[in-house]
């Protein structure tokens, strides 16, 4: 295989980070670069196992600041690029969407410009089944990649204005580029301001665990190492200039969810607070992942096995949460929950 420079933006964050340890790890002829800002969300202590390897670099810089960042791709005439770097909670989002439009609508843009510099052989933009917006309950609805946009949420808004940026570039430039949007991912280095750390941080040190409305919304879980998995056979195999969607048929309730955790760490569903629902707080996601099945992909994790890991791994990594939980996420969590 040749060697190839590949530029992970966001490589510090949750998803982002599990694809460099896995590309790290998985072609060692690549040169991986990790191109992140170190926003609240992201932290280099999960990168310890690997931060010696020749193969792995690190950049700190932002996104949206073209300047360095085109400065940045013609000194390093990347190959490829794999862009996660984003504002990601949608609760942040309604709070001051902002910086929502900064970083994933202006930063996707100086990326794109960056890209078409140095002619990269692959974009591939990580986006979201948000942008897609809500389907109902009948569990006979998906998404599909001809679902029409109709995002409802800043985040979601702000994901699917840079995908319609990505989308431009190919149409206009002929940028090489894929889109690839996937349901919820959980797993290992998941900030816990997301439902499935913050119910098992929170239930770990006896808390009350935030359920938002009646807990009925539905969400399509997927285990991030299968969501790495997919986006390498993107990065390889992906016909350029389309999208693919990433799902596992894993549709839980949230609550569902929350007890599931509940029961396993052996604690009370008295610990269940339901509190105010989240603002166009859509109903369900749920992604047909046909089209990317036909091009070699399948998950390796059950909804039971892969929580059953992820739990297995909080017990084990506790200093990484706790030093998380007990910093400025704590601010964050007073002023956004009334316990
Ligand atoms: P995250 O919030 O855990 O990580 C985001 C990373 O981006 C952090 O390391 C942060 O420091 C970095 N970053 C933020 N602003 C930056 C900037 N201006 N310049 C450079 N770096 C910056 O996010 P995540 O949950 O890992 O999501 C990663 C990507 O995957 C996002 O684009 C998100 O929309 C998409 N996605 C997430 C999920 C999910 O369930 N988490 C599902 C589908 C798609
Ligand atoms: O679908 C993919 C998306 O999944 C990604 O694009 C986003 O970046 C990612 O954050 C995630 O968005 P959600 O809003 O679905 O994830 P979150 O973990 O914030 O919430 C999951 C569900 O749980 C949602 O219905 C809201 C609910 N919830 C969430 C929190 C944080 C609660 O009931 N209580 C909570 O405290």
């Amino acid at each position: 295989m040749t060697r190839k420079k590949i530029v992970v933006t966001g490589g510090a964050g949750f998803i982002g980070g599990n694809f460099v340890q896995f590309m790290v790890e998985k072609y060692p002829n690549y040169d991986i670069y990790n191109l992140d800002l170190l926003t609240y969300a992201g932290d280099l202590t999960k990168h310890k196992q690997i931060e010696t390897n020749e193969n792995y670099h690190f950049v700190k810089a932002d996104i949206a600041d073209r300047e360095t960042i085109i400065a940045l791709f013609e000194k390093e005439k990347f190959d490829c690029v794999v862009h996660f770097a984003a504002e990601s909670h949608v609760d942040r989002s309604i709070t001051d969407p902002g910086i929502f439009v900064q970083t994933n609508v202006v930063g996707t843009q100086v990326l794109l410009d960056a890209s078409r510099a140095v002619d990269v052989t692959k974009f591939v933009h990580v986006s979201t089944d948000e942008v897609y917006g809500e389907l109902d309950f009948d569990p006979t609805t998906f998404f599909t990649e001809d679902t029409p946009l109709q995002p409802n949420s800043p985040y979601s808004a702000s994901k699917a204005s840079s995908d319609l940026l990505v989308r431009a570039y190919h149409e206009t430039y002929g940028l090489p580029m894929n889109i690839t949007r996937c349901s919820n991912n959980y797993g290992p280095y998941h900030f816990p301001e997301k439902l499935i750390p913050l119910t098992i941080s929170r239930v770990l040190n006896d808390e009350k665990v935030p359920v938002y409305g009646d807990g009925k919304n539905i969400r399509d879980w997927l285990h991030v190492i299968d969501h790495c998995a997919a986006i390498d056979l993107v990065l390889h195999e992906g016909v350029n200039g389309e999208v693919y969607n990433v799902g596992g048929h894993n549709e839980r309730t949230n609550l569902e969810v929350v007890k599931t955790i509940i029961s396993t760490l052996g604690k009370s569903e008295d610990l269940i607070e339901f509190v105010k629902d989240r603002l166009g707080h859509d109903k369900r996601y749920a992604i047909d992942p046909t089209k990317l099945e036909k091009l070699g992909w399948k998950p390796t994790y059950t909804f039971e096995t892969g929580i059953a890991q992820t739990i297995q791994w909080y017990l084990d990594n506790k200093p990484w949460w706790e030093q998380i939980i007990s910093g400025e996420y704590k601010n964050y969590f007073d002023k956004q929950y009334t316990l």
